[in-house]
């Protein structure tokens, strides 16, 4: 069951490149779903934390599951178990050093030298309560 939800995902993502008129970003295109964050504490906007405040919350744990398998895992694999088009962020260190390349990334995603998009940002679209719960999600399937 696992193996062919994650080979539809493959299969969508790939399919959806093939749509685009060339040059376009694939995956920089498809519309972002939002995360309600309700429930977990509020944090101040527009004051960026390096470190997760929700390590190991439950709630956090939930919410950020859901965020992340409707908005991460096209690229990074269900249940982040990668297929290979994204790194596989089991591996991502774990604490504070893991978190500060973490937020970077949801904020900011990465570009090519060339400036294509290889992972959009997600900042302004979700807020920062979102980023560390799906941040909690990750590092609670964690993998030396
Ligand atoms: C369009 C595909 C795509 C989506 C969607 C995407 N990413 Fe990425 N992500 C990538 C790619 C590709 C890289 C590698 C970038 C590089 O090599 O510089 C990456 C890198 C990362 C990294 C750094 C990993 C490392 O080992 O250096 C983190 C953290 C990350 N993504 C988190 C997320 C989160 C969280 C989401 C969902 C909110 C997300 N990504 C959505 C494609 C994606």
């Amino acid at each position: 069951m696992r193996n062919r939800l994650l080979l539809a995902a493959v299969l969508a993502c790939l399919g959806f490149a093939s749509l685009l008129p060339q040059g376009a970003s694939a995956h920089g295109d498809v519309t972002p779903q939002p995360i309600d964050t309700a429930g977990l504490d509020a944090l101040k906007e527009g004051e960026w934390l390096s470190e997760n405040p929700y390590r190991g919350n439950e709630k956090a744990k939930e919410i950020g599951a859901s965020g992340y398998n409707q908005n991460c895992a096209r690229c990074h694999g269900l249940e982040v178990i990668s297929g290979g088009l994204a790194p596989d962020l089991r591996y991502l260190e774990l604490g504070k050093t893991g978190d500060e390349w973490f937020i970077q990334r949801i904020r900011h995603g990465a570009k090519k030298p060339d400036g294509s998009t290889m992972m959009p940002g997600f900042e302004g679209t979700f807020n920062q309560e979102a980023m560390w719960a799906i941040r909690t999600y990750i590092e609670s399937v964690h993998q030396e």
